[in-house]
Formats: C-alpha cells, structure tokens, sequence
C-alpha cells in the first residue's frame, strides 16, 4: 500500500511573489513531488475540494494579521475537504471524511506530530454534502453564525442590513436574521444575485449596488433606518449604511473586499461621527476566536438545513489546482454566484 501511494504525484501552487493589486500569474508557481506518505501515527487525506476566500488575499501580504503571511515558496494556505486514504492514526481510518487546512495541493500529509494542530477533522456528511462543510457548515457559516449572533445581537423586529449578500457569508447572515424575525436587506452586485436572495433565500429585499445608489436604496427600503449592519465590503457602501443607522446600531466588521486589491491605503468610513450621534458601535470579528463553540453553530445551521429553512449555494469550479489563480479572482470581480469551491479531485 505505501509503495503504491508513494507513486502517487502531489501538484501543488505555491506564493512566488507578493502581489502588488490584483493577483497574476506572476504570482504564483506551479510545482509537483511524490506524495510524502506519513510514518507511524499521520495520516495522508486525497484532497476533493477547496475553498476560495477573499481572506487568502491577505494572507499573501507580508505584516503583522490575525494569522501569518503564507512565506514565499510555500504552497498557499487553503481549507478544503477531502478522503483519508491512509493513516496510522486510531481516530481517522481510511474512506473518512474529513475537513481542515490542506493547503493548494491535491495531497495533505500531516505528520502525527502535526496532527493536533492541523485542524483536521472528520466532517459529518449525513448533515451536508461535503461542498456545504465549506460554505454554512465551514467556516463562512461559522463567520456568519458568530458574526451575526455575538457580535451583531439580532433582535426580532429590527432591520438588518448584509452586503456581500449573495456570497458564501452574507447568504447564511440573511437567512439566519430571518430566521431570528428580523427584516433583511441584502446589497449584491447584479440582478440575479439580487433576485436570488429575495425569491430563494426570503430576504425581504435586495439593493444592486452595480446599477443604483445604494443610499438611495437605503432610504426606501429602510425608511426607519437600519439596526444592524453586517459588513463585508467596506468603502462606499459601508459609508452608505453609517449614513442610514438607527440609534444603538451594531456595525459588524466582517471584511472589506473593496479594498483587498487596493495599492494606495485602504479607504476608512468618512462617516464615522453617525456612530457618536447615534450612540452606535462599530466592532471587527475574526471567525479563529470562536472555534470551540463551532459544533454548537454547526448543530443549528444543519437543523435549519434540514428542516429547509435555510438554503446555500456553492459555486463549483473544475480544472484542479491548475484553474486556482484565476478562479481565485473570481473573488474580486464577483463573478462567483454563491460560495466559491475549486474542486481537485471528483
Ligand atoms: N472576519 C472573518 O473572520 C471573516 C471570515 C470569512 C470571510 N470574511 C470576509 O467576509 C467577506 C465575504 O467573504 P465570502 O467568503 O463570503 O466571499 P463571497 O461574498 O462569497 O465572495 C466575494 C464577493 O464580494 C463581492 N465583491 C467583490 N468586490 C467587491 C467590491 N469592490 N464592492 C462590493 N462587493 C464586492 C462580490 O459579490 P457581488 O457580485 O455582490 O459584488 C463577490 O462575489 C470578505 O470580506 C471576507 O474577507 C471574514
């Protein structure tokens, strides 16, 4: 069996260079090795699919974050999910499931000494099929989840406003609000993601920020102003939304995507004081520091799952750790329809 698995070769995408704006393939290095079969106590998971997020953007910058920056010449930091198809470890055994960091490459070997830390994990898939452990299963669900029930505070009756609606978080932010008797407006790019969201997912209505004035937006469709605010955007639109909030509103920083490609500094809200005049609060969260309670929030979202009151969409693109730059991009021009997932192997 080690013999026939150490025939195997492992394509990999590694960080070549820090990108300056918007990724290319300048960027990125294409490379290849036997797969590293684990000694006594690892474990080796065939990868089946990963997960494309704006966070790798920033992953690839050099400075001090939440997490540290992928190194240059190492394979690119990615979640994914996958198939054990070996392990000398008593808690996974061949033909698992499982979810975690394998990083861009279609072969995770984690060394028993490295397991505890890996983050791999089994993943139910009576629950949800495997692509949704990357979407409201994974860790946007969980961003969604926490984002929105710790940070933001959701009271039934009040106005929730997400951007980023029809992405991989702001599609569980929305249906989750509902779902606790709030109204929500979403704010996407485009009219069928708009459509989506309002005839699919139940929001109460949806402003395409690609056609319209989003403040003009606001003021319709949330004449009493809005009381929660889940952010995933930043820029104008997140000064669009300061301009519209209610007293003791909650601004939940999730993400700026507007300004991950940016080459001059990252544009701050101009209309910052509507937190003072309001009494409101502006608050940023990092999905990492909520691990520990992740089966509770997994054990909710898959109940909604599985009595239809929630819904998820992901976007599954083929072509192997060869599409990752491009399909990667996708991110920043909004050309993916739900949560991106780069499949690796069938
Ligand atoms: N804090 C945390 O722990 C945490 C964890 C996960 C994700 N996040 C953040 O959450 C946000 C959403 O992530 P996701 O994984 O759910 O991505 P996603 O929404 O599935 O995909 C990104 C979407 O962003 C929109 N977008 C791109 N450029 C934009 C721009 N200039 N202005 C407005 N919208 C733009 C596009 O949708 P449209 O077609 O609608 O424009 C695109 O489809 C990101 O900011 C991400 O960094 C944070």
């Amino acid at each position: 069996m080690t013999e026939t698995l150490s025939s195997l070769v492992n394509h990999q995408v590694r960080l070549a260079a820090r990108p300056v704006g918007l990724p290319t393939a300048a960027d990125w290095q294409f490379t290849q090795e036997p797969v590293a079969v684990p000694e006594a106590g690892g474990v080796l998971v065939k990868v089946g699919a990963l997960s494309l997020d704006p966070a790798m953007r920033g992953w690839m910058n050099e400075g001090k974050s939440y997490i540290p920056p992928v190194g240059i010449g190492e394979v690119m930091r990615a979640g994914g999910v996958g198939v054990v198809i070996a392990s000398g470890h008593p808690g996974f055994a061949v033909g698992d499931a499982v979810g975690g960091y394998p990083g861009v490459q279609e072969y995770w070997s984690i060394a028993a000494g490295q397991l505890a830390r890996s983050g791999l994990a089994k993943i139910d898939l009576g629950l949800g099929r495997a692509t949704q452990w990357l979407n409201v299963l994974g860790m946007p669900g969980m961003t969604a989840y926490f984002g929105l029930m710790d940070v933001g505070q959701p009271k039934a009756g009040e106005t929730v406003v997400v951007s980023g609606a029809a992405g991989a978080v702001g599609q569980t932010v929305g249906q989750l609000a509902r779902i606790k008797g709030c109204r929500v407006v979403g704010i996407a790019g485009g009219a069928a993601k708009c459509e989506w969201v309002v005839r699919e997912l139940g929001f109460d209505a949806c402003i395409d920020y690609k056609v319209g004035s989003v403040k003009d937006g606001l003021k319709q469709l949330c004449p009493e102003g809005v009381d929660l605010y889940f952010d995933n955007v930043g820029g104008d639109i997140l000064d669009d939304v300061l301009a519209r909030i209610r007293r003791r509103a909650r601004i939940v920083i999730c993400g700026a995507i507007s300004q991950y490609n940016n080459t001059t500094a990252v544009q701050g809200p101009k209309n910052y004081l509507s937190l003072l005049v309001n009494r409101a609060r502006m608050e940023g969260m990092v999905v990492f520091d909520y691990t520990e309670r992740y089966p509770q929030a997994v054990a909710e979202l898959a109940g909604y799952l599985g009595d239809g009151r929630m819904k998820s969409r992901e976007d599954l693109v083929e072509g192997g750790v060869a599409a990752f730059p491009d399909t990667l991009n996708k991110l920043f021009t909004g050309a993916n329809f739900g949560k991106l997932v780069l499949q690796i192997a069938p």
